[in-house]
């Protein structure tokens, strides 16, 4: 049986203590949970939350990384930190960061190469904005995402990688993509990393879709064949929404 991948993301959230609170409440309420589930509070918050989510069957991410292991990078928070507070896994290119920092594709290649070197899992991040969608472009700007983003990564790593479909225009603002629209997509990233990779590669790999995830929306999206999670934003937010997407089925 398919076994789902349900990401939260918290974003700029939460306190230490709020977020240890919601940690708790889904390692209650999510310990029969038959899917894969993921969360990734702030960098503020990861050490408390390690505490509150170890021996449990959730998994801890953060949000973003640097592209270096250590050094002169005033601001920046490499793989071995990470790995060092007990995280497995990091997400990689959100829209937030190619389009309010500015992080190109070369750049998250980078920090795709350093994350998988140094043992951490991660979801790379791709998505059109609806000006790219609107110009007939998705195909080739989340193409090239991926194709960039994965650049110089071997197969045997990329049972590491999960890809999310996050179309820009469906983030924070209630538009999610039709089931049908997102799966269409899928199965576009499923062929490019096919011709990348293989056949098998491509089928193995997780691709989750994130944009206004709701309760009441989750289960007509996992209903598609090349949707096989989600990475939740505000919706990762509350328990209350959170655990039935985590529980859809
Ligand atoms: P929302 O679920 O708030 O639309 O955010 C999606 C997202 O960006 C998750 O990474």
């Amino acid at each position: 049986m398919k076994r789902y991948y349900i990401a939260g993301n918290w974003k700029m959230h939460k306190t230490v203590a709020e977020s240890v609170a919601l940690a708790k409440a889904l390692v209650r309420d999510l310990a029969d949970c038959k899917d894969r589930v993921m969360i990734a509070p702030a960098f503020t918050a990861l050490a408390a939350v390690a505490e509150a989510v170890r021996g449990s069957n959730i998994v801890l991410g953060a949000q973003n990384m640097g592209p270096d292991i250590q050094g002169a990078h005033t601001g920046e928070v490499s793989p071995l930190m990470l790995r060092d507070l007990g995280v497995s896994s990091v997400i990689l290119g959100h829209s937030e960061r190619r389009h309010s920092y500015f992080e190109t594709d070369e750049l998250i290649n980078r920090k795709v190469l350093l994350a998988l070197d140094h043992g951490l899992e991660l979801i790379l991040c791709v998505g059109e904005t609806l000006a790219e969608r609107e110009a007939g472009r998705l195909e080739d700007v989340v193409g090239f995402q991926v194709r960039e983003g994965l650049k110089g990564v071997s197969a045997a790593k990329m049972a590491s990688v999960t890809i999310a479909y996050e179309p820009v225009w469906a983030i924070g603002t209630g538009k999610t993509a039709t089931p049908e629209d997102a799966d269409m997509v899928h199965a576009y990233i499923r062929s490019v990393v096919s011709s990348l990779f293989d056949k098998a590669i491509a089928e193995a790999l997780v691709i989750q879709y994130g944009g206004s995830v709701k309760p009441d929306n989750a289960v007509e999206l996992m209903a598609k064949v090349n949707i096989d999670g989600a990475l939740v934003g505000g919706a990762s937010l509350k328990a209350e929404t959170f655990v039935p997407i985590a529980q859809f089925r």
